[in-house]
């Protein structure tokens, strides 16, 4: 039973035996794998190691830091940096890039992550992750802050492990999104998921809705339609589903399908949650990758120039004809042309609806 499996190492070094620097990429990606499967382990001890609660420090973000957050990013950081492969890391729990210590090789890729989205899920013993993506850094000096300011379209590769009652990792070197479990007797990870493909139809949203009120008209139509169900203009109804860790809630939409979104909002920022470089990039690179769309609302999010490290910027990603569907509400409200939303069920204007454009 054992004999027939592709290892993640087989896949990666099979998939990547053409490309040039194919095999430095696939030791890197291997390296990573190796972090998440210590990730997995520390994280599934929970309290029996003291990993719920919060810490007294504060990231970059502004968020208060759980244990977890800061021996999830050394592990990553210490599992990738020694090898010659990575010229420099980034993630969402350090205020600057971390520089490849002197006694090792520098190498040829950038590596940024997320080391555990959804952590705020830790105490509750809910599902969290891990993002990476890695970008190319054709240079011999050390990188810079601006050597990483490169859109999604430059990634080689990315990928999210989800440690739920299985740990599985699903990425993506541009040729389809796969998703492999760990096999924790043997320390394998196994290809359980080829070529995920994304429907381009569906009747799932995901959205945290106590939000509603700070977004802008256009998500409040789409999500206002939506929950209209059958009686409204979709015709159709919807089902909603929040996890509150978004690696969870986009590892249903490679599954099942959906239409994820963390929009623009008028609440803090007004660029919405989501980490541009490390969270929405290469989780758009693996949803393009799986057939599926993702966007900033008004724009191809692999197509964003990043203006700083630690960006924010509004995700909607997921089934094509939906993720369509929502742009155009966009469109429509940026030219003036989109019609107020009539309650089926009131027949009258959402309470909901803003005339303000933000
Ligand atoms: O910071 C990222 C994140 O934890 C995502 O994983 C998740 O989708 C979102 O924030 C949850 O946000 P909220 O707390 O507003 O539901």
């Amino acid at each position: 039973m054992f004999t027939r499996r592709t290892t993640l190492s087989k896949f990666l070094i099979e998939q990547l035996k053409t490309s040039p620097d194919g095999q430095m990429l696939a030791a890197l990606l291997i390296d990573v794998a190796a972090a998440i499967k210590a990730i997995s382990a520390v994280a599934a001890k929970g309290a029996l190691e003291g990993h719920t609660g919060s810490l007294d420090t504060i990231n970059v973000q502004g968020e208060v830091q759980k244990p977890l957050d800061v021996m999830t990013n050394e592990i990553m950081l210490h599992h990738c940096d020694w090898g010659g492969l990575v010229a420099g890391m980034a993630s969402e729990e350090m205020d600057a890039p971390y520089d490849i210590p002197t006694e090792y090789t520098r190498g040829r890729y950038l590596l940024l992550f997320d080391p555990l989205d959804g952590s705020a899920n830790i105490d509750f013993n809910v599902a969290v992750g891990t993002i990476f993506s890695v970008l190319a850094h054709d240079k011999n000096s050390a990188p810079t802050e601006a050597d990483y300011m490169q859109p999604g379209n430059h990634q080689v590769a990315a990928g999210y492990a989800l440690y739920g009652p299985a740990t599985i990792m699903v990425l993506t070197v541009g040729q389809g999104t796969h998703g492999f479990t760990l096999d924790r007797e043997i320390g394998n990870f196994v290809l359980t998921h080829p070529n995920l493909h994304i429907p381009e139809d569906t009747d799932q949203f995901s959205i945290n809705t106590s939000n509603e009120r700070f977004w802008e008209p256009p998500m409040q139509r789409y999500v206002d339609e939506c929950k209209a169900g059958k009686a409204g203009p979709r015709g159709r109804d919807f089902n909603m589903r929040w996890i509150a860790s978004m690696v969870a809630d986009v590892h249903r939409i490679l599954i099942f399908g959906g239409v994820f979104s963390y929009p623009r909002d008028n609440k803090s920022s007004k660029s919405g949650r989501l980490r541009l470089m490390y969270e929405a990039n290469p989780i758009a690179f693996l949803v393009e990758q799986a057939g599926g769309v993702a966007s900033t609302g008004r724009g191809r999010m692999l197509d964003e120039q990043p203006q700083s490290l630690h960006q924010r910027i509004p995700v909607v990603l997921g089934s094509k004809h939906e993720v369509e569907r929502i742009e155009q509400y966009h469109r429509e409200f940026d030219t003036g042309t989109d019609k107020p939303f009539i309650s089926p069920l009131f027949n009258e204007r959402s309470l909901f609806r803003k005339e303000a454009r933000l």
